[in-house]
């Protein structure tokens, strides 16, 4: 018996301990936004998060991720309310047959929550497991900039003290 948090929901699979963790999502827990492609730890299509940092859930036995907190797609958006990249990469065009998507947006997921940067050249690094055979990667990568600025830019005005705070403080002479 395995015990995980999967999007924040304790799981608890019976099956064998070394059932590969894509399948534990898919066929144990029904979570099937994660796709396989090679099975072999190629493509990085089945990426999902452990504890917060992308993993390839084709080469990972359930038994390892034993008490550990586990992220898939569905925690992300869905078709009512897609989360920030995921509208990125469909207005972006970074979204084609779609199979390496998933994993794409979780690996991407991650380097916009840990606060990785919007140049171009680290994007592609950070998305290096991850290969797409359809967009040609520049329409992926603009899409994750794009969410990485918009970040940026709310951090920002969340930093920046609102116009009523600043005449206050330009009037008592107080800053914070
Ligand atoms: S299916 Fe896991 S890396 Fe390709
Ligand atoms: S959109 Fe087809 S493999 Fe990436």
């Amino acid at each position: 018996m395995t015990r995980l948090t999967v999007n924040g929901r304790v799981r608890v699979f019976r099956g064998h301990p070394f059932t590969r963790l894509v399948d534990v999502l898919r066929e144990g827990f029904g979570l099937t936004g994660t796709k396989e492609g090679c099975g072999e730890g190629e493509c990085g299509a089945c990426t999902v998060l452990v504890d917060g940092q992308p993993v390839m859930s084709c080469l990972v036995p359930v038994c390892q991720v034993e008490g550990r907190r586990v992220e898939t797609i569905e925690s992300l958006g869905g078709l009512e309310r897609l989360d920030p990249l995921q509208k990125a990469l469909l207005e972006e065009g970074g979204a084609q047959c779609g199979i390496c998507t998933p994993g794409m947006v979780m690996t991407a997921h991650a380097w916009v929550r840990r606060g990785g940067s919007s140049r171009p050249a680290a994007i592609r690094e950070a998305l290096a497991g991850n290969l797409c055979r359809c967009t040609g990667y520049q329409h992926i990568v603009d899409a994750v900039a794009r969410v990485v600025r918009e970040r940026d830019r709310r951090r920002g005005d969340a930093k920046r003290p609102s116009r009523a705070t600043s005449r206050t403080a330009r009037r008592t002479g107080r800053h914070r």
